[in-house]
């Protein structure tokens, strides 16, 4: 895990977190009192942002990470470079461990970035926080 404070990130990582605050402000919480904003890069450069919306039957929630991945795998295939998750906690919130499987899923190598809106920053690949991840190569396993 790395640390970082905001104002020192190249500004490729302050757009994605720029993307991810501004999601953050849509997140739909009424029941939790917490919002959080994501956004993710794609290998191919593209941003993507999303936000957790919440819902009365509460485990019909999803997490901010999750709407962000969905609505860029809506728009065609991708691999995942770069996670950002922005709350307004500190320490900032890491992935919660489904939104990791869901990462694994089309970006096993990425970088994940939490962060919140003092601007604290600190950074992890997915395989420290989720190894021996399941995977689709699992599934093509013979017996
Ligand atoms: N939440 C996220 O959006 N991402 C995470 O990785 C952790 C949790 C949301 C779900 C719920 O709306 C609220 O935070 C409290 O758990």
């Amino acid at each position: 895990m790395k640390s970082k404070p905001l104002e020192k990130v190249p500004p490729k990582l302050k757009s994605l977190y720029e993307l991810a605050k501004k999601s953050r402000k849509r997140s739909y919480s009424p029941y939790s009192g917490h919002q959080v904003g994501a956004a993710i890069r794609t290998s191919g450069g593209k941003l993507y942002g999303g936000c957790n919306v919440e819902n009365s039957s509460y485990g019909a929630t999803i997490c901010a990470e999750r709407v962000a991945i969905q609505k860029a795998i809506s728009e065609g295939p991708l691999r995942i470079a770069e996670v950002m998750v922005v709350t307004d906690s500190t320490p900032p919130w890491p992935p919660c461990g489904m939104c990791r499987q869901v990462i694994a899923e089309f970006g096993p190598d990425a970088l994940l970035y939490t962060a919140n809106l003092k601007g604290q920053m600190e950074s992890f690949q997915l395989s420290e926080i989720f190894s021996q991840a399941f995977t689709p190569a699992h599934l093509r396993k013979k017996k």
